[in-house]
């Protein structure tokens, strides 16, 4: 005699309900990852964004001042564009922080307070840099005496900057521009050379 009244009865066992409830949740689960996918795709393609960059534009140089104990003192404007191509969403630029070098000796920090940028469009910033005396040792004094005679001298600008798009509730995009570029001058009118100098990858 069979004891459970299941097996008597010739019908096939029923999909439970949790098992139903499920496979629908999953089903739906699987269809809005999809449908947020498209839409992602489509946003970018009409939106198609920039990422943000920045680039030196303009730079100038002071007359280089060295003293008779060979003590060096640089000034200098340089001009650090920040780019928002984006035409949907602002871009705020932080922790902007450059260190400008000569020949491998730090000379001066270029920092920004954080900023904005709106769409499509960009800010200019004019880093008006005035290094602390440097003392040279001789080797260091005869490079600037060599690059005097030629009339030319390299300064290398090294740093980044944060920027982040803000898209509502979507969130954020962070973005790292990174700056590692040589900056040539003409030390005797201080013309800068201009040169590729941007973080922008293309
Ligand atoms: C800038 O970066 C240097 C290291 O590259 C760090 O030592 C310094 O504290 C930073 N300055 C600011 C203001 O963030
Ligand atoms: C973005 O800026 C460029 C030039 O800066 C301009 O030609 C273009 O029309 C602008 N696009 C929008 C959507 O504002
Ligand atoms: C600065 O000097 C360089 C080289 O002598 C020259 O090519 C350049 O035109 C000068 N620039 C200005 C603004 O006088």
């Amino acid at each position: 005699m069979p004891t459970n009244p299941k097996f008597s009865s010739g019908r096939e066992r029923p999909t439970p309900l949790w098992l139903w409830c499920a496979a629908i949740v999953c089903t739906v689960i699987t269809l809005a990852v999809i449908i947020a996918g498209i839409v992602t795709f489509i946003g970018y393609l009409v939106i198609h964004p920039r990422v943000p960059y920045v680039s030196v534009v303009g730079a100038h140089l002071d007359p280089l001042r060295i003293d008779y104990a060979g003590i060096l003192q640089i000034q200098a404007t340089i001009v650090v564009r920040a780019q928002n191509g984006n035409k949907m969403a602002h871009v705020s630029f932080s922790h902007s922080n450059y260190t400008l070098s000569l020949n491998g000796e730090d000379i001066a920090r270029l920092v920004a307070p954080p900023f904005e940028v709106s769409k499509n469009s960009s800010v200019d910033f004019n880093y008006l840099v005035q290094s602390s005396p440097i003392p040279l040792d001789p080797e260091q004094a005869e490079n600037v005496d060599m690059a005097l005679k030629r009339d030319y001298i390299t300064l290398d600008l090294k740093g980044s900057a944060r920027a982040r798009w803000r898209m509502g509730r979507l969130g954020s995009v962070r973005f790292l521009c990174h700056l590692d570029c040589h900056l040539h001058f003409h030390p005797f009118n201080g013309t800068y050379i201009p040169s590729r100098c941007t973080s922008n990858a293309k």
